[in-house]
């Protein structure tokens, strides 16, 4: 990263989540005088310690230093602390607040941004990237305060001491300045590369967890041990070369330190013989160079957590700035459905990154209140038309009308607010039966819940549920079968009660009974309702008002049943294949 980028994120860290509270930074820069005000009285108070007590032997003087020098730490201590309390606080609201403002990004992205990366990377950007904005905020913005005021405070009583060995004593500085600027650089490098490698471990870890059941059944614990042992090699090395980088600097500092103090004691020596200096000024002198040291390598490496905590929020940010493409446009009405028509006209699309399109030249009508089965081969394409209704993508070419309302200037809220959907992979949250249904409508009474339950042939077997509607389902409805989740989908949208359904049926088969029931689940859901169905079984394909077939991301027939068995080869072909298989 180089210093104009640097210094764009640190401004747009500063004016977007830390200027508001500029009040607070106020406050612990008060308190940094605090802590380099007793810093600096700790050294000082030394020249009258040996000048009273051990020269003159003053006896107020022994007992009033010793207490001055209790305070002077007391101060420095309750300062430090207080303005670390106040730095904490403000680093963990900036978390909290980017982490509000990166959940708030990822839910309105468009789906095609957030799957086109692994959630173990989202992960990672939401826990680690943050953090490292966060040490930057806590510990960045106070260190320098603290440390470069100290550092002026100890170099000023230095010079007031003498500033013949002040002025030796500067060498250092910009000594230190110079390997400050090399290591930070480094280490932002390192940090972004080991940034990765936490996204690759949070992915593979998401993903080992997830699949333990496919690891098992393939035996393939050993592959995955030595892949989890090599990322977790990997992250040892980033996190290695990241500490090493940081500790980098205090040898040189150390060295750097010792040739100062050596070359000071021997120049003292001289200058203590002819008399130029006092005894008392010397230790004085010595104690605020010693305690200099602490602040001058704090800021040799302080470029380092901003640095790291730049990368950090440079990676949040993209995210952050990702514009999702799908969404209103300026003018959006709502969507006024009354017939409850549907209609592609021209309809291509093309997935990002893809060179053949996916679907071309779709022309599909479906009348308000009746259903279009659409059957075709695995990778037809018929789960992308049904996706392009909601808008999870919007058309390349072509548009889709809602009784003649373009879907593009509706808002997208009524747009989605009308349509349910039964996908293929079913999603349900680790929560209660009750809880997952009631997920399409939070307002639904207990009633409302029963009822869509019992239409969607659910009810008797969630009534035997160790706590019936209260049971917890587990991630992904783990503890439910195949046919019971299917329903518990279906309920969902009985009871979102939209004009408006897609469906993408399963092709796992279930037993006879569960079938008819899950059969008579979908009658009741889409009953007067204008339905798009991906259909596989055949008693759907039959029941459908218009079957349309889909090739190759082509309509090639559309017709009924009884039509296309007389004129379409294609769907004499599928249907005697759907025969011998039932
Ligand atoms: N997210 C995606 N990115 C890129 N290509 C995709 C994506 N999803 C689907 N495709 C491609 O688009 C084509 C159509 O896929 P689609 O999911 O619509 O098929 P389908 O007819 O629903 O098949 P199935 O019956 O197996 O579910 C396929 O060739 C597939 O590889
Ligand atoms: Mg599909």
């Amino acid at each position: 990263m180089n210093i104009p980028i640097l210094k764009k994120i640190l401004q747009r860290l500063f004016k977007f989540y830390v200027k508001k509270h500029f009040s607070k930074i106020l406050i612990a820069l008060f308190l940094s005088f605090g802590v380099a005000g007793g810093t600096a009285a700790i050294a000082w108070l030394l020249d009258p310690a040996v000048k009273k007590i051990f020269v003159e032997q003053d006896r107020t003087m022994m007992f009033l230093i010793p207490l001055a020098i209790v305070a002077a730490f007391s101060i420095k201590g309750l300062s430090l602390y207080f303005a670390r309390t106040i730095l904490i606080k403000l680093a963990n609201e900036v978390v909290r607040v980017m982490q509000i403002e990166l959940s708030s990004c990822v839910l309105k992205s468009d789906v095609h941004t957030v799957e086109s990366k692994h959630s173990g990377k989202y992960i990672s950007h939401f826990l680690y990237d943050i953090s490292l904005v966060s040490q930057l905020v806590s510990s960045g913005v106070l260190n320098i305060m603290k440390d470069s005021l100290t550092l002026i405070v100890l170099v000023a009583l230095m010079f007031y001491q003498n500033w013949k060995l002040a002025s030796f004593a500067m060498i250092m500085m910009p000594l230190a300045a110079i390997v400050a600027k090399s290591l930070g650089r480094r280490l932002g490098k390192v940090t972004t590369q080991s940034a990765k490698v936490v996204g690759n471990l949070t992915a593979f870890l998401s993903e080992m967890i997830k699949g333990l059941r496919m690891i098992k059944i393939y035996q393939q614990e050993n592959f995955e041990f030595d892949r989890s042992k090599k990322i977790m090699e990997e992250h040892m090395n980033k996190q290695n070369k990241i500490g090493f980088v940081t500790i980098r600097a205090t040898p040189i500092m150390e060295v750097l330190t010792g040739i100062i103090i050596a070359g000071f004691i021997y120049w003292t020596g001289i200058m203590v013989a002819a008399g130029e200096m006092q005894i008392n000024n010397f230790f004085s002198f010595l104690t605020a160079m010693m305690l200099a040291y602490q602040p001058i390598r704090s800021l040799a490496t302080i470029n380092m957590l901003f640095y790291q905590g730049a990368a950090g929020a440079e990676r949040v940010f993209t995210v952050i700035d990702t514009e999702a493409k799908i969404k209103d446009n300026n003018s959006s009405n709502n969507l006024n459905i009354k017939e409850g028509n549907v209609e592609f006209k021209n309809v291509d699309f093309s997935y990002p990154k893809t060179e053949i399109p996916a679907i071309k030249n779709v022309n599909i009508f479906i009348e308000g209140g009746t259903t279009a089965a659409l059957v075709g081969h695995s990778g037809a394409g018929k789960s992308t038309i049904i996706n392009l209704l909601p808008r999870f993508y919007d058309p390349s070419n072509g548009n889709i009308f809602i009784d003649k309302q373009n879907i593009k200037d509706v808002s997208l809220f009524s747009l989605r607010k009308n349509i349910s959907l039964v996908s293929q992979d079913i999603i349900l949250f680790d929560d209660t039966v009750r809880a997952n249904i009631a997920y399409a409508n939070m307002e639904a009474t207990n009633d409302q819940i029963q009822k869509a339950c019992e239409f969607a042939a659910a009810s008797e077997f969630i009534e035997k549920l160790p706590q019936s509607y209260e049971t917890l389902i587990g991630e992904n409805g783990i503890r439910l079968s195949g046919g019971q989740k299917q329903r518990i989908s279906i309920a969902r949208a009985i009871l979102k009660d939209t004009p408006i359904i897609l469906l993408d049926e399963a092709t796992s088969s279930l037993d006879a009974e569960s079938e008819e029931k899950v059969q008579n689940a979908i009658l009741n859901l889409t009953k007067n309702k204008t339905t798009l169905v991906i259909a596989h079984r055949l008693s759907t394909i039959i029941r459908a008002n218009k079957i349309i077939i889909v090739n190759q991301g082509k309509i090639v027939e559309t017709g009924t049943h009884n039509d296309l068995l007389k004129n379409s080869n294609i769907y004499k072909n599928l249907y005697s294949k759907q025969i011998s298989t039932n």
